[in-house]
């Protein structure tokens, strides 16, 4: 990270000119970033982190920002800073200067003492900075139980004075809910303490670059235009899989499950990329627009379409339930009720121990008419797009195998990222929202219908599975999961490719 061989502060000039290049509006004045849970293990594992990274390369400058880390536990500013420091990488001295910026407050949730202090703590320093403009970003950390009070808590204590240019924003993370009516009444309360463009719900797919990559694919090449439908598209799976369980959350995961914890959130806002229809511009309004109709346009899931999967063992962890129901894998599939994607089946498919560790799309073509080079078993066209690891897009084709024979195979054109961009280091998508936030653009975060309308498309399921009505079927771990939902993908027309896998590219 910091093998620049400069200073944070000179290398500022990056951001200088990157926000001229993009026309941001002028954002100065003071900085508070306040954590809100920061001996938390989101906060140490991201939060922090992230914002160490966005210090590193100069988008925040020692001077203008200060980070205010606020929880339960007594500690002292110097305290937190050694908590934190075990999970920042970088120069010893790049290090330093950055903690110094962090102050400590500590305080409960629910009453406003910790508050009062905080806000004291804060106007000491605006006035210490004598810019006149005062920013506020609070960052809740914290598990959604308590949004509520501590939202309260900002907005009667801890607001930008209004006598003072600024603003005051806040990120929250999902669970945003369980369900559609707890969800629209966790919205309603935040609603009334805060407007729809102070409230910041984090995603963080959508800070991946491949993620972010989808609409440039999509909307700024003549090539996949022609092809994005039912005309030419046979099946879309995004899909989701890690190599290990829900080791030392499980008690936490149990209330979930699969669907809550990856489906109905990362999943499906991949999904609206890839399904949406051309915003009229890359305003973030215009955006959220599109995604909203196209969750809109998502038909009630049929159960027949949906596989459940729970891994043996996972009930062994003492904070789960020994009948537990709970799926840590599922497959579903949704369909579209329009005009480009009626009849096109996607498959959303997540799950948690199992043989590999990646996140992808795979846009499956339909075969050739008239298959005169007898290939059709081979397998079909399909575009690819690696979110993780190994960033990479690409396209399976039939190619003439070389040689004196005509004879066909399959074979790839290939980007991947580590060989295109082999210096270009790739963001966490952390850092990128949490820059996002302080530039005041919403585009890669969740609005409220949005989350709305996901929560409807799968309310009806997550109930049938918490009432014991759908059960999950149990598989190997380290296995590619219940061989169910390989036939449901097959059933509704997913055509798996034998004997070909795409390698990344590695540099020699
Ligand atoms: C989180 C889920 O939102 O995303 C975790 O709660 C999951 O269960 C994680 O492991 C995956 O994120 P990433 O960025 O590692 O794919």
């Amino acid at each position: 990270m910091s093998g620049t061989g400069s200073s944070p502060s000179s290398r500022r000039n990056s951001f200088n000119s990157l926000s001229r290049d993009l026309e941001l509006p002028s954002e100065q004045g003071c900085l508070s970033i306040i954590v809100l849970g920061a001996s938390g293990d989101l906060a140490k594992k991201k939060t922090f982190p992230a914002l160490y990274h966005l210090f590193d390369q100069g988008f925040l400058q020692s001077g203008e920002v200060h980070i205010f880390g606020y929880a339960r536990s007594n500690l002292s500013d110097d305290g937190l800073r050694e908590r934190i420091r075990g999970y920042l990488k970088g120069a010893p001295e790049d290090l330093s200067e950055f903690l110094q910026l962090i102050k400590y407050v500590s305080g409960s949730y629910d009453n406003g003492e910790g508050f009062e202090k905080l806000n004291k703590e804060i106007s000491k320093y605006e006035e210490s900075n004598q810019s006149g403009s005062y920013r506020r970003l609070f960052y809740l950390a914290l598990p959604p139980s308590v949004y509520p009070s501590v939202c309260r808590m900002i907005r009667t204590y801890c607001m930008n004075p209004s006598s003072h240019p600024g603003w005051t924003r806040v990120i929250v993370e999902k669970p945003f809910g369980k369900d559609l009516d707890s969800a629209e009444e966790l919205s309603a309360q935040l609603g009334e303490l805060f407007e729809e463009h102070q409230l910041y719900r984090i995603d963080h797919y959508l800070g991946k670059e491949l993620v972010q990559n989808l609409l440039v694919l999509r909307f700024a090449n003549r090539l996949f235009l022609p092809l994005w439908n039912r005309d030419n598209i046979d099946n879309i799976q995004i899909v989701f899989r890690e190599d290990f369980g829900t080791e030392g959350r499980g008690g936490y995961f149990d209330q979930y499950g699969i669907i809550r914890d990856i489906i109905q959130n990362h999943l499906l806002q991949v999904f609206c990329l890839v399904a949406m229809e051309k915003p009229v511009s890359l305003k973030p309004e215009h955006i959220r627009d599109e995604k909203v109709k196209v969750l809109q346009s998502v038909n009630p899931i049929k159960c027949e379409e949906v596989v459940l999967g729970q891994y043996d063992g996972y009930k062994d962890d003492p904070t789960v339930p020994d009948d537990s129901n709970t799926p840590t894998f599922a497959s579903v599939v949704l369909r579209v009720h329009n005009e480009r994607w009626e009849g096109v089946p996607f498959i959303l498919k997540a799950g948690k121990a199992l043989n590999s560790r990646k996140a992808e799309v795979r846009v499956q073509f339909k075969d050739v008419p008239g298959d005169i080079f007898k290939c059709k078993k081979q397998g079909r066209n399909e575009f690819v797009i690696r979110l993780q690891p190994s960033e990479a897009m690409y396209m399976k084709l039939t190619v003439k195998k070389p040689g004196l024979e005509m004879a066909t195979e399959q074979s790839e054109l290939d980007l991947s990222y580590g060989m295109r961009y082999q210096n270009v280091k790739i963001p966490e998508a952390y850092e990128r929202l949490i820059l996002d936030t302080i530039r005041g653009d919403q585009q890669h975060f969740v609005r409220r219908d949005e989350l709305k309308a996901a929560w409807q498309i799968f309310t009806p399921l997550l109930h049938d599975i918490d009432a014991g009505k759908m059960k999950a079927v149990p598989y190997q771990p380290g296995s590619r999961g219940p061989k169910e939902a390989d036939e449901l993908s097959a059933r509704v027309g997913y055509v798996q490719t034998h004997g070909y896998i795409w390698i990344p590219p590695t540099l020699a």
